[in-house]
């Protein structure tokens, strides 16, 4: 099923320049960009995209990290998207993910663990908005599905 997915590199990926390196092992994989975007993200908006956590102990420093500098939001699309993206982004703590997969490979904790990515169709539903207005989403084929 084609699905799309929010990817974010975090200050931590976006200081430790591996925004191209993500980017590639997902482009690699046979994900589409539809949309992309450097940015500093508002307390606001923090908030509203770590919303589920928001009486967990972490939240604050969640919100702090997260707004601490330049961040990158990616609109992928592909087929099963959501869990492709997850799978290659690997376990949330960075010094439990299984070597090969992002965090595996550049992620050592888990409050510093280089990219998020949307973990359900209903997350993604949530996140987007937050991020892109539908206008913002170049939806066009690149000519190379069908090798995927
Ligand atoms: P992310 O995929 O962005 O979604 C929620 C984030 O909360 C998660 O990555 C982690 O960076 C962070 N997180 C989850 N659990 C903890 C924790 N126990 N302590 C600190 N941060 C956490």
């Amino acid at each position: 099923m084609t699905e799309r997915t929010l990817v974010l590199i975090k200050p931590d990926g976006i200081r430790r320049r591996l925004t191209g390196e993500i980017i590639k092992r997902l482009e690699s994989k046979g994900l589409n960009i539809l949309g992309a975007k450097f940015m500093l993200l508002s307390e606001e908006k923090a908030k509203k995209h770590y919303e589920v956590h928001k009486d967990k102990p972490f939240f604050k420093d969640l919100v702090g990290y997260i707004t601490s500098g330049p961040i990158m939001a990616i609109v992928f699309e592909g087929k099963n998207a959501i869990s492709v993206v997850r799978i290659l982004t690997g376990a949330t703590d960075g010094s439990k993910a299984a070597p090969g997969t992002i965090r595996g490979d550049y992620s050592i904790s888990i409050d510093r663990n280089i990219i998020h990515a949307s973990d359900s169709e209903e997350s993604f539903k949530h996140e987007f908005p937050i991020f892109f207005r539908e206008d913002e989403i170049i939806s066009s084929k690149y000519g190379d599905e069908d090798l995927f």
